[in-house]
């Protein structure tokens, strides 16, 4: 049986066991953070350019056949795709996925953790990069910092463990305030993870403290975009379009064109590939 499950699993062309999958399930969101979307907003992807929950349920059944077994939903914002819980109740469906997880900003959480969990989702990454609320208003463009504190009680109330913060750690960051952040998580239970803020233009990257992002050497993902695009990197332009070659072949030239480091990206963005 063991045996079985271990020839389920794609090695890339530098043996590294690709298991995990990240979905962007939208590239909007109700936040504009400075380090994430241009002020003035971003070009969207068309909806009828974004796939439907059926494509993304059949993307994920082709997936688990080739040894993906953990997921993670982002955006931009995944709660404000329309129908969200619907679509963790179907993915949770699929047979062969162990765990699937979710990178939220929080806002809309208190709404949706219990329907989520219900629904099958294990466990939340809630970004917050300050305890500050006029800071977070400046950083996020729109945020209300109570909205995100609502959303990690909800979130443990629904029994999404463990909670994880992910702080995007900015070139201006004050001590003072990530020691806040720091006691905040101590006392709450909470994980907290620092993120050095990325350029994907100028290849900027690094490694989460902890966390397993940015390690190449170690790297076990591939990204699957709103639009059907399928990255092998975050740090790579290149991608592969499941309209245009089918999902099995999309898939396929991900693994085995997976750059053994990535370099820069300089059409990516964050919202548009969730991070
Ligand atoms: N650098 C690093 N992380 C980023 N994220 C978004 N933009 C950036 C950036 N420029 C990540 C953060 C955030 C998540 C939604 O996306 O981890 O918490
Ligand atoms: Fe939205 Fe996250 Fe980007 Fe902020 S970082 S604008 S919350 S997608």
């Amino acid at each position: 049986m063991n045996l079985w499950k271990e020839n389920l699993c794609m090695l890339d062309n530098y043996n590294r066991k690709i298991n995990y999958l990240r979905i962007s399930v939208t590239d909007r969101c109700n936040l504009r953070c400075s380090y994430c979307m241009p002020e003035e907003g971003i070009n969207l992807i068309a909806h009828d350019e974004v796939l439907s929950f059926e494509q993304i349920v059949d993307f994920v059944k082709v997936a688990v056949a080739k040894g993906i077994n953990k997921i993670r939903l982002t955006g931009g914002e995944p709660l404000v795709r329309k129908g969200i819980v619907d679509l963790v109740k179907l993915l949770s469906e699929i047979s062969g996925i162990d765990e699937i997880a979710m990178t939220t900003n929080g806002i809309l959480l208190d709404k949706f953790a219990s329907q989520l969990a219900e629904a099958g989702l294990k466990r939340v990454n809630i970004s917050l990069d300050t305890m500050n609320a006029e800071k977070y208003k400046r950083i996020t463009r729109l945020g209300n910092i109570e909205d995100v504190f609502k959303g990690i009680k909800a979130a443990q109330k629904a029994g999404l463990r463990p909670v994880k913060i992910n702080c995007v750690r900015m070139p201006d960051a004050d001590l003072d305030d990530l020691e806040a952040l720091r006691q905040f998580c101590k006392i709450n239970n909470l994980q907290l993870r620092f993120i050095k803020q990325m350029d994907l233009a100028s290849g900027e990257f690094s490694v989460v403290e902890g966390g397993k992002g940015g390690n190449c050497s170690e790297c076990n993902r591939i990204r699957l975009r709103a639009n059907g695009k399928v990255k092998p990197c975050l740090f790579n332009q290149s991608e592969f379009d499941i309209k245009e070659l089918g999902i099995q072949e999309a898939i396929d030239k991900s693994i085995h064109q997976k750059p053994k480091a990535g370099t820069k990206n300089k059409n990516g963005s964050f919202y548009g590939i969730g991070g």
